[in-house]
């Protein structure tokens, strides 16, 4: 397609967006227990969007709100149409929806459709009998002759995938913890049910989804043993990698084919958009943006996740990216969530604005994780604190997903102004430096950067859908690519080390809109040929 087809086309809210990612229970407690909660989240609007101060995001995604035991933190649904009472109710949701609609704030429920917690009413009636209505809808399969599992299937939370049910006298399978069993998406009712679970938050305002664990949502239908991996070391390695997963995960034709579904729905005049948890290579990636042929559906594209701080190894990854889907279809690139280690305990404190300037100038969808645009850090979690059900089953693994999860860092006061008592979770040490208040105040902050970036990216056409053409820095540490559009061009440089670093770029002097470094002056006029950056400096010229 042609840029100016692709323009012709029907605009999709989310093209130009920028998400942001908030963990409910950690984002503000206005209930004095603690946690997090709805009204804490509508309390915090402004922050997000809407008034001169605020950081301009156009969408939020909420980790799951549903009911819910909470034995994986609200990825074990109890009640896809219902509201956890802990986070608070449909009014507040619904004052939620309205209030985020006031402010231009779109809103992305999290959709768990894999499975299900244990205790939900439907597994309750799958496991009653197998004769139960339900008796379907979830994946039984009896014992082998000795008793054992049906297969050598793994969880990714450690152990067996299957457990045994006395009632039934048959395995149920669970691709994560045995309290969230795997609906059977080979049942033609389930399909149903959760496409209505879509269908009745559109109806209540909710502009898209996040779809979790979607790799997992076919198994082999001969439920065969997996292949053993070679080159697992039982001593270092994650238990899940001892085995390969062709059967239990990513059966790629049956899950392009609801995607193809689920995009039916979204794309129907309802402006619906749904970002799935991908952890494939980009030509798996590539398949699922295809399957979505009303291009609703998209991929998260969480490769970067697991990279090094190299230009070489980045720069790499993202040209081959950005050249395999073409202008056709929408990147994004994560670069941190709620199961991973913040990005300054990754790469360290220094990179913070270097990764802001790279996200945020980067093609497609930015996803900026709460208090990533604080530069915030996580927590130690002492062993006998741990929350996370990961890090609880697989013990020393270092998943420890709770010190991502610690929370909002928004004064210096007690408890950093997050609550009024202990929250559920340790603050960071850091929370008196690194917090909302403080850094509003200073314009060389983490969060002030993140707000400029947000500004320029909004009223350039060439950042939100210019071409990225790789450029070469003449140096090894620093990345360098041109966003492109009809009458606009701009440069983003960014020098990846500690060090100063001298940029060799053969264009005439060019007018600086950003710089991380607060000593460099803005709109000069700057010759790229022998620019010396500073440590981790980023910058963004306006070509002519
Ligand atoms: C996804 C979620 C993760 C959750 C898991 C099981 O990977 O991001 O937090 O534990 O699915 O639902």
């Amino acid at each position: 397609m042609s840029e100016r087809e692709h323009e012709s086309a029907p605009p999709k809210w989310w093209h130009p967006a920028v998400v942001y990612q908030i963990y409910p229970l950690s984002f503000k407690d206005t209930k004095g227990n603690g946690r997090g909660d709805l009204k804490g989240i509508i309390d915090k609007l402004d922050y997000l969007n809407g008034t001169d101060r605020s950081l301009g995001v156009d969408a939020i995604w909420l980790n799951p709100i549903y009911p819910s035991p909470k034995k994986d933190h609200g990825y074990d649904v109890a009640d896809y149409y219902a509201i956890d009472p802990e986070l608070g109710d449909m009014e507040t949701f619904d004052l939620l929806i309205q209030e985020a609609n006031a402010r231009n704030i779109k809103i992305i429920m999290d959709y768990v459709l894999n499975h299900t917690s244990s205790e939900h009413p439907w597994f309750q009636e799958s496991r009653s009998s197998k004769n139960s209505p339900r008796s379907d809808w979830y994946i039984w399969l009896d014992p082998k002759p000795d008793g054992s599992a049906p297969n050598n299937w793994v969880s990714v939370f450690g152990g067996p995938a299957w457990t045994f049910d006395e009632t039934r006298g048959q395995y149920y399978m669970h691709s994560f913890l045995s309290d969230q069993p795997d609906l059977n998406w080979r049942n033609p009712e389930v399909v149903e049910e959760m496409k209505n679970v879509l269908r009745f938050w559109m109806d209540r305002g909710v502009s898209g989804f996040r779809a979790d664990a979607i790799e997992h949502l076919f198994k082999d239908s001969e439920f065969r043993d997996e292949p053993v991996n070679p080159h697992h070391d039982p001593n270092i390695g994650n238990p899940y990698n001892a085995l390969i997963h062709t059967y239990s995960r990513n059966q790629r034709s049956e899950i392009l084919r609801i995607i193809n579904e689920i995009d039916e729905i979204l794309s129907d005049g309802n402006q619906g958009f749904m970002i799935s948890e991908t952890w494939l290579c980009a030509e798996d990636l590539l398949e699922y943006h295809k399957a979505s042929k009303g291009k609703a559906c998209l991929p998260s594209n969480l490769n970067i996740l697991g990279m090094p701080w190299q230009v070489d190894v980045i720069k790499n990854y993202i040209d081959r990216y950005d050249s395999i889907l073409g202008n056709d279809h929408c990147p994004n690139y994560v670069f941190s969530n709620h199961d991973v280690s913040r990005i300054v305990d990754r790469l360290g404190k220094s990179k913070a604005k270097a990764v802001a300037t790279l996200q945020l100038t980067l093609r497609g969808i930015p996803f900026i994780y709460y208090g990533a645009e604080l530069g915030m850090g996580g927590a130690q979690i002492p062993p006998e604190e741990v929350q996370d059900p990961w890090e609880k089953q697989v013990p020393g693994l270092g998943i420890n997903r709770d010190s991502a999860r610690t929370p909002m860092q928004w004064d210096d006061g007690p408890y950093a102004g997050f609550s009024d008592v202990e929250p559920w979770l340790p603050l960071c040490d850091d929370y008196r430096e690194v917090n909302v208040k403080k850094q509003l105040e200073d314009p060389d902050s983490v969060l002030n950067l993140y707000r400029s970036l947000i500004a320029i990216r909004r009223s350039s056409r060439a950042l939100i859908k210019g071409r990225y053409q790789p450029l070469e820095s003449g140096n090894e540490n620093v990345l360098s690519y041109i966003r492109e559009i009809e009458d606009e061009k701009l440069l983003v440089t960014i020098n990846f080390s500690d060090n100063e670093a001298e940029v060799h770029i053969d264009i005439p002097g060019s007018e600086i809109i950003l710089s991380t470094n607060k000593n460099r002056k803005l709109d000069k006029l700057t010759a790229l040929d022998g620019l010396v950056l500073e440590g981790n400096e980023g910058c963004i010229f306006k070509l002519q």
